[in-house]
């Protein structure tokens, strides 16, 4: 059974030999959601770009369909099949919407497909990114991530700056984006139950650590187990097993230094 799309085993990430994200494990298949939650400076950036190949591990490894990321250039890892939406919605604002999306076209990727799932722009389309509101300038980052049919999405901050009812109307998209196409997604997002509405599965990083990994629907049911988990205090074991390494992780924590020492370098 091979619709493993994103296999992380131990990753540890960060900058200049400072550490900020610790033995992160999981497994994604296609069609699957993943939300990555904690709270600011958490470590989830990180994450995300390291997950992608955009920063290099510390140790640990990454494939993305079937591919190591640290031996393909983030040009390669969009060709392979990822699309990435950073935080910053670096949209080209002088731009049309109609000319953004063109901008993201490459191979046999359609502008059709976007606007199918995200309709509002269609009406749009001959005016700048920069008039767009802030909704729609979101819909328009993942309107072009999406222009090339990625395997893979990962989304940074979907929801910064956005009106809570913008959130709940562009969550839905995704998941409906994640069953018709099999995209497997990763997703950033501060509002926890929101995302948790179309999350399969959920990681909270507290500090860098994984504090939680469980089934979206086992957290819907106890909302007070991630407030623990914010907060830094101990949470229901079950909401930790779901981790593969979880259950080494807090025996091995005391000794994460030198595994981390242990394992094999990636090179910058
Ligand atoms: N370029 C960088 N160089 C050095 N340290 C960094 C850099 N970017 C982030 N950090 C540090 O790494 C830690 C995690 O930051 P990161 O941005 O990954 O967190 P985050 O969970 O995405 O936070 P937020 O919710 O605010 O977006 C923080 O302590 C931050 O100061
Ligand atoms: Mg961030």
């Amino acid at each position: 059974m091979t619709d493993i799309v994103l296999r992380v085993d131990h990753l540890n990430g960060g900058y200049a030999g400072h550490t900020v994200l610790r033995d992160l494990s999981f497994e994604l298949r296609a069609g699957e959601i993943l939300a990555l939650l904690g709270p600011n400076g958490a470590g989830k950036t990180t994450t995300l770009m390291t997950v992608a190949g955009f920063l290099p591990a510390i140790s640990g490894s990454v494939e993305m369909l079937g591919h190591p990321t640290r031996k393909n250039s983030p040009h390669q890892l969009a060709r392979l099949g990822l699309g990435y939406v950073p935080d910053d919605r670096a949209l080209f604002r002088s731009l049309t919407v109609r000319e953004n999306l063109k901008v993201a076209k490459h191979g046999g990727g359609t502008l059709e497909l976007a606007l199918e799932y995200f309709p509002e722009l269609r009406k749009r389309l001959d005016i700048t990114a920069g008039s767009l509101s802030g909704g729609e300038q979101q819909m328009l980052v993942i309107a072009r991530a999406l222009v090339s049919r990625p395997k893979i999405l990962m989304i940074d901050e979907l929801s910064m700056g956005l009106a809570p009812a913008i959130v709940a109307k562009v969550l839905p998209v995704l998941r409906r984006i994640s069953d018709d196409m099999k995209t497997a997604i990763v997703l950033v997002e501060q509002h926890v139950q929101q995302a948790l509405t179309i999350a399969d599965h959920a990681i909270v990083l507290v500090h860098g650590d994984v504090r939680v990994s469980a089934p979206g629907d086992v957290l819907r049911r106890d909302p007070t187990q991630l407030e623990r988990a914010y907060l830094g205090q101990s949470v229901d074991p079950e909401l930790t097993q779901h981790a593969q390494t979880q259950d080494t992780q807090t025996q091995d924590a005391k000794t994460q230094d030198t595994k981390t020492q242990d394992a094999q370098e990636v090179p910058a």
